[in-house]
């Protein structure tokens, strides 16, 4: 069973993001994923004075991060880019310097809003991070999911089968990757 972990970047606490978090949670089961979320709700503001003594919290953030074969990023748009939210985790997992987390990480982006372009910047934006940070990415397909009222539920079911089919297929695609990137299906754990 491939172990992916999900990072939600949305605080709120009606977000659609996190709903759609639930779904890929719930339909993992059918492409033989284990999906668990990595928090960063509790992690405080980055600053380099912490480099020397990473807190608990951002020992235990790397610590899930390197405990999964993969790492699903969930994100709203912010102001055509990611919420501070995010990038702030982000910053604690690229850190100390020489021990970023994401590093041959394999990742995968995904998001929804109401809006059309279904924030689309902003996972560009992401992947440019995660770019830098030299994680193997999955380019195909791309997660943009344009949001309409009750398309998801608060339990993480999908209201819509062309929706749902395309999210299982969206999961096997990363599964794929995580494979090629790991060389089998072997938990990192
Ligand atoms: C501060 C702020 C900035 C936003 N900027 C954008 C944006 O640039 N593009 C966009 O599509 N939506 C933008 N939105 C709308 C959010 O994407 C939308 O509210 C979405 O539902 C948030 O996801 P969530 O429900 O998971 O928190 C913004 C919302 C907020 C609060």
């Amino acid at each position: 069973m491939t172990k992916i972990g999900y990072i939600v970047g949305s605080l709120s606490s009606t977000s659609i993001n996190r709903r759609l978090a639930k779904a890929l949670e719930r339909l993992a089961a059918s492409a033989q994923v284990e999906l668990t979320e990595i928090r960063i709700d509790e992690l405080p503001f980055y600053s380099p004075d912490f480099d020397a003594d990473y807190p608990q919290v951002a020992r235990d953030f790397k610590q899930a991060i390197a405990d999964v074969d993969g790492v699903l990023l969930v994100t709203p748009e912010y102001s055509r880019s990611i919420p501070g939210y995010l990038k702030n985790a982000l910053d604690w997992a690229s850190r100390p310097w020489g021990q970023n987390s994401f590093t041959g990480k394999p990742t995968a982006v995904i998001g929804t809003s109401g809006g059309p372009i279904s924030a689309a910047i902003a996972q560009q934006h992401l992947k440019s991070i995660l770019t830098h940070f030299a994680s193997p990415q999955l380019g195909q397909p791309e997660g943009f999911i344009q949001s309409t009222p009750g398309l998801f539920t608060e339990e993480g079911e999908v209201t819509d089968e062309e929706t749902a089919g395309f999210l299982v297929g969206y999961l096997n695609a990363f599964v794929e990757l995580i494979k090629r990137v790991n060389g089998s299906a072997a938990s990192a754990a």
